[in-house]
């Protein structure tokens, strides 16, 4: 047995058996205590409109009812709002369709839904903005726009021997993670509550808390064993279900849980941004960028939430894999009357992408050329043509070899010869295919974040291990990955490692799981506490044994140092007996980044993360129906931690990205009415929309150059991206159609109804 076979190996999820067989707890399954009651929201049925009155008299008297709350029942802050306010737990004006305006706690979930809906409102409504196009015009933003500069891209422009201009535009996305938002609470002495949340950030979920009952934080503590997903929806959207139901236990004084349906759930909360952007672009007969001028407007919702730094990364992202030396890109972030939109898996970095991503394709039907080739053409280079627009220089640049390998391994080439030849014989049913490349940056966009902590524990009697961080797992494997960390650090095997529930009161002032840096930031913070432990262990076994040498080896459950060797419970209990101290806090914090926001300019991104898809795919011309025929994706872990968490989590991004570029698509009414709120007004991708051939490889030649754990690389948001290849697979269908004469005109998500109107407006173009 060698060291390594804790680590880099397929090592089933932690729970996953939990998940399967139904044992896993999650936020709802937790024991009540005697005497809990169960909240219920009543929301606003306006997107815009000054409450005259709210009349609660029938929802006061309905079955089961205990208690109700209004905004006169917040002591302290009315608001949950991360960064800046503008979210409001119950507010004076309703701002959007679903935006919570009192609750109601009862003796049971389903007659606090009932009693919400007896709750007479009047509303005085006013004028609804609910699109981009609407709130450019009457310049309603929920904060300043940005403009980022470099080189001198109009004079480029200009100077162009070819130039192409265009719009486009990529929907917005629910989260639809398999468990709903839900939170419950438990009053404890002094005012003290313990809360249960499903959420990516229980610190913050515990300031936002004190704040709203003007607490201390140390009033508050915050629990999470796991999550059933959050996709970024859990960031901070689940801030306004745990005040609330926090507000209804400090009113009753009893144990509350508040767990909202799947309707409401979508209703009430924000989701991914969609955006709009218009391009001029100057290339040359080559197909290389000379210049690029952009416009892009998201849409944010009601208020800033984190709007600010999803905006931020699309403008660091609009690169992806290409090198532009000159670029103008004026960005808004547009105020509307829908839930305030949020992170969603990419966090504005696939907006950013797809805008690009659209550019070049357009660039390569220009030239009538593959667009395989013009994207080639215009990756960045390892020795010059290696400087972001954002003045960061690329160090870890394997998008070639990626490529490259791909193009072979997928036939490509001869897949492209025998589609169209099948194009050339088939009337109705065309196929298309694109192969993308992916770069995606790996850190918080904002500084402070870029850090975490940990608390390790050895038992004295036994020498199993306890570990705690701020690491959420939501699915992804984070505790599975940090427990192969610790087990490889101390040579013991998993059985005698357990992390345990993320908690406030444990491992304080944690960075939301966000920003796929939850296993780098906390098994690095983790590492640090164990190293720490070692430490002590080494001193006394040297002080004690009179040794010299600090080399030490931790592997097979046996700790060997020069010219004395140890089991390690033996040491561990020896330690104890003689008073060392087998416990410590660990503490990491990303090194080399800097970035200075107003200049643009820095380096935001300890490190890139890469991959690249080729995706085959059929349309059924006379009814827009569309099937994704063959996927091969090659993506880059690094040195993975652990290979089979990292391939689930490449598919499943994936095919989530597919659910965002070609079915998934949110609706409103003019009156700011959501129409799409539940499955069977919204689609996702499902089993049957898994490609018939998924190709998956991790890149082998993978490593960090970084000093990140492990020298892996996450694999979080990065393979969601993968599936831009879709998209542009579709469209070289409908471009088929023309003999690739006409470049098609679509926007995401290329719905069947897009893509019948797409084939018409070519057609009508031939
Ligand atoms: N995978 C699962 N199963 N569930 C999730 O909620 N969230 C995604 C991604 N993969 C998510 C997931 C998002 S948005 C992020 S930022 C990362 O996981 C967070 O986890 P990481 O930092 O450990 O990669
Ligand atoms: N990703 C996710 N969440 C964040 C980020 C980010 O880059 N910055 C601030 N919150
Ligand atoms: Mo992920 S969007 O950073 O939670």
């Amino acid at each position: 047995m060698n060291k390594e076979i804790f680590i880099n190996q397929e090592i089933p999820h932690e729970s996953s058996t939990k998940h399967v067989s139904g044992q896993a707890q999650y936020t709802d399954d937790i024991s009540e205590p005697l005497g809990t009651l169960y909240g219920a929201i009543g929301w606003s049925k306006r997107a815009h409109a000054i409450i005259k009155k709210i009349n609660l008299e029938e929802v006061i008297k309905s079955e089961g009812v205990v208690s109700v709350i209004t905004s006169k029942d917040i002591p302290g802050r009315n608001d949950v709002g991360p960064v800046y306010d503008g979210d409001p737990i119950f507010p004076k004006k309703a701002e959007y369709f679903g935006q919570p305006l009192f609750a109601v706690a009862a003796i049971s979930t389903e007659l606090a839904r009932k009693a919400v809906l007896k709750a007479k409102i009047s509303y005085k409504s006013l004028k609804v903005i609910n699109n981009i196009q609407e709130a450019l015009k009457k310049k309603s933003f929920v904060l300043k726009e940005n403009k980022i500069r470099k080189g001198e891209p109009l004079k480029k422009i200009n100077e162009s021997r070819y130039k192409l201009k265009g719009k486009f535009t990529t929907g917005s996305q629910e989260h639809f993670a398999l468990e709903g938002h839900v939170a419950f609470t438990v009053p404890g002495e002094d005012n003290d509550y313990k809360v249960y949340s499903s959420t990516q950030h229980p610190s913050e979920t515990q300031q936002i808390i004190a704040k709203v009952l003007n607490q201390k934080s140390n009033t508050i503590t915050v629990e999470v064993r796991r999550i059933g997903g959050g996709f970024g929806g859990k960031e901070t959207q689940s801030f306004i279900f745990a005040a609330i139901c926090t507000l209804l236990s400090k009113k009753t004084k009893c144990p509350v849980k508040l767990r909202v349906d799947r309707d409401e759930e979508i209703i009430i909360t924000g989701k991914r941004h969609d955006f709009f952007s218009t391009y001029e672009v100057g290339f040359d007969e080559l197909g290389v960028f000379q210049g690029l001028n952009l416009k892009i407007s998201s849409k944010c919702g009601i208020s800033p939430d984190l709007s600010g730094a999803i905006n931020q990364r699309t403008l660091l992202h609009l690169d992806n894999a290409y090198c532009i030396e000159n670029i103008l890109a004026e960005n808004y972030l547009c105020k509307t009357n829908t839930a305030s939109n949020t992170a969603f898996r990419g966090f504005g970095g696939n907006q950013g992408m797809m805008i690009i991503e659209n550019i070049i394709d357009n660039v390569a039907r220009h030239l009538k050329k593959d667009p395989a080739e013009i994207r080639r053409r215009n990756f960045y280079q390892n020795y010059k043509k290696n400087i972001t627009h954002y003045g960061m220089k690329i160090e870890d640049n394997v998008i070639h070899a990626i490529f490259d390998k791909l193009i072979k391994s997928s036939n490509y080439k001869r897949r492209r010869l025998e589609i169209k030849k099948f194009n050339s014989e088939n009337k109705y049913i065309k196929k298309g295919i694109a192969i993308i490349p992916v770069k995606f940056g790996i850190s918080f966009t904002t500084m402070h974040l870029n850090q975490a902590g940990a608390l390790v524990h050895i038992y004295c009697n036994d020498g199993s291990c306890h570990i705690n961080t701020g690491a959420i797992e939501m699915g992804q494997g984070t505790y599975t990955k940090i427990a192969q960390l610790a087990a490889a650090e101390l040579g013991l095997p998993l059985k005698k490692i357990k992390v345990s529930a993320t908690r406030t009161d444990k491992v304080p002032n944690t960075s939301a799981s966000a920003a796929s840096s939850t296993t780098d930031l906390n098994g690095a913070a983790m590492l640090d506490a164990i190293k720490k432990i070692k430490r002590n262990l080494s001193q006394f076994v040297k002080r004690k044994y009179k040794l010299k040498s600090d080399d030490v080896i931790y592997e097979n459950g046996l700790v060997k140092f020069k010219g004395k060797k140890f089991k390690f419970n033996k040491l561990i209990k020896e330690a104890y007996l003689n008073r060392v101290s087998l416990s410590s806090s660990g503490f990491y914090s990303t090194p080399k980044i800097r970035f200075n926001l107003k200049k643009f300019y820095g380096r935001p991104f300890l490190y890139f993360c890469y991959g690249a898809a080729v995706s085959e795919v059929l349309i059924d011309t006379l009814t827009g129906e569309n099937k994704i025929l063959q996927v091969d994706i090659l993506h880059d872990a690094g040195k993975a931690i652990n290979p089979a968490i990292e391939l689930g989590q490449i598919e499943g991004g994936f095919l989530q990205g597919a659910g965002w570029l070609t079915m998934e698509e949110v609706k409103w009414k003019a009156n700011g009415t959501i129409t799409t709120h539940s499955p069977s007004t919204y689609k996702i991708p499902a089993v049957n929309d898994m490609p018939e051939k998924f190709n998956v490889e991790i890149f082998k030649d993978g490593k960090n150059n970084e000093n990140v754990v492990n020298k892996s690389k996450t694999t979080g948001e990065p393979p969601l991206m993968n599936a831009m290849s879709v998209f542009f697979a579709i469209k070289d269908a409908i471009s088929s159609i023309g003999n690739h004469d006409i470049s098609p005109v679509i926007d995401a998500p290329a719905t069947p109804e897009k893509i019948l109107m797409s084939i018409n407006s070519l057609k009508a173009k031939l």
